[in-house]
C-alpha cells in the first residue's frame, strides 16, 4: 500500500485529502520540487528546500520550517519501503485554502504534500528534442521559480512527443536557447560547457548548478551565455539535466543529429562523477 504525506500525516494514498478550496488546487498557487532518493536519502535535499524557500519568499507565504519538511520527507520514504531503493519524491507546497478570488488570505496555512514512488523502469540512455515553436517569457515573475504553473511546459512536452520525441526546447522572446520543459540544457564544443544563463530564462536547476561545478574538476571551461539555437548545431555533444534523469545524452534537435548523434564523452564522464556522489 502506498502512503502519502498530507500535512502532517502519513496516509494511505486512498485516504489522502486535500480541500477542494486549496489555492494550488484552483489557481495554482503554490511550488513544488521533485527529488531523487536512493538508499532512504533524497539527493541535494539542502538544495531542493533552498530553491522552495526562495520561491515561497517570492510569492509570498511561509513555508512550514525546513527541519519539518525534511523530516517528513523521510518519514513517506520509510513508509513507502523506500528506504534501500531508488526513488522519486514529490514534494507539494500550495498557500492552502483561501476565500474566493485572486486575493490571498492574510494569514495562509500551506498546504504539504509529499509522494514518493518506486524508480521502477530504466532510465533512456538518450533522448531528442525538438524546438518548440512558443516562447518562453523571460521577464515573466515566474522565472526561475519551480510554482504549480506548468501549462507552457505540460504544451511544450505534448508538442514533443506528437512530433516523436522526448523533449521540446524553449527558446526565449529574444530567440535564444532558454531550457526543455523539464530540463535544463547544456553542449559541449571542444573544451568548453556551455548553457543558457539565468537571464534568459531557465529554472536553476540543482543538476544545473552541479554540471557547472563538476565542470572544473573534469578541465571544462564554462560559458554561460545567450546562445541561438544554431549552438547545437556546432556542439560535438548535448545533455539535459534533471534530478531525476541526472545528465541525459541529448543526440537530436529537429531534424538534425547533435555532434555524432550519440552519447558523448563529457556526459560520459559527468554521469560518472554524478554517480560517484550520490554514492559518497
Ligand atoms: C522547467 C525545468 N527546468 C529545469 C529542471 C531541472 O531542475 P532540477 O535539476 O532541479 O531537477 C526542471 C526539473 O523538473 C524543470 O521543471
Amino acid at each position: 500500500m502506498s502512503f502519502v504525506h498530507v500535512n502532517g500525516e502519513l496516509l494511505p494514498e486512498q485516504n489522502a485529502r486535500i480541500s477542494v478550496h486549496d489555492r494550488g488546487f484552483l489557481l495554482g498557487d503554490g511550488l513544488f520540487e521533485t527529488m531523487r532518493a536512493a538508499g532512504g536519502r533524497v539527493l541535494h535535499l539542502d538544495q531542493h528546500l533552498a530553491r522552495l524557500s526562495r520561491g515561497a519568499a517570492v510569492l509570498g507565504f511561509e513555508l512550514p520550517p525546513q527541519a519539518g519538511l525534511a523530516d517528513a520527507v523521510h518519514s513517506t520514504l520509510a513508509a513507502n519501503d523506500l528506504a534501500s531503493r531508488e526513488a522519486v519524491v514529490r514534494l507539494t507546497v500550495s498557500r492552502g485554502v483561501g476565500p474566493r478570488g485572486l486575493g490571498p488570505p492574510l494569514r495562509p496555512s500551506p498546504t504539504v504534500v509529499i509522494i514518493a514512488a518506486p524508480l521502477t523502469a530504466p532510465l533512456p540512455v538518450q533522448q531528442t528534442a525538438i524546438t518548440l515553436p512558443f516562447r518562453l517569457d523571460a521577464a515573466s515573475p515566474l522565472v526561475g521559480l519551480k510554482t504549480l504553473n506548468y501549462l507552457p511546459q505540460i504544451l511544450g512536452r505534448q508538442a514533443a512527443l506528437a512530433a516523436g520525441a522526448d523533449e521540446g526546447i524553449f527558446l526565449n522572446h529574444a530567440d535564444a536557447l532558454v531550457e526543455g520543459c523539464a530540463s535544463n540544457l547544456f553542449w559541449v564544443r571542444g573544451n568548453l560547457l556551455c548553457t543558457p544563463d539565468l537571464t534568459c530564462g531557465p529554472l536553476p536547476g540543482i543538476t544545473r548548478a552541479i554540471a557547472l561545478t563538476l565542470a572544473s574538476t573534469l578541465g571544462l571551461s564554462v560559458r554561460e551565455g545567450a546562445f541561438a539555437r544554431s549552438a547545437l548545431a556546432e556542439a560535438d555533444e548535448a545533455f539535459l539535466t534533471n534530478s531525476v534523469l541526472g545528465f541525459m545524452p541529448l543526440t537530436r534537435l529537429d531534424d538534425r543529429a547533435i555532434g555524432q548523434g550519440k552519447p558523448g564523452s563529457v556526459t560520459a564522464r559527468l554521469q560518472a562523477a554524478l554517480q560517484q556522489m550520490a554514492a559518497a
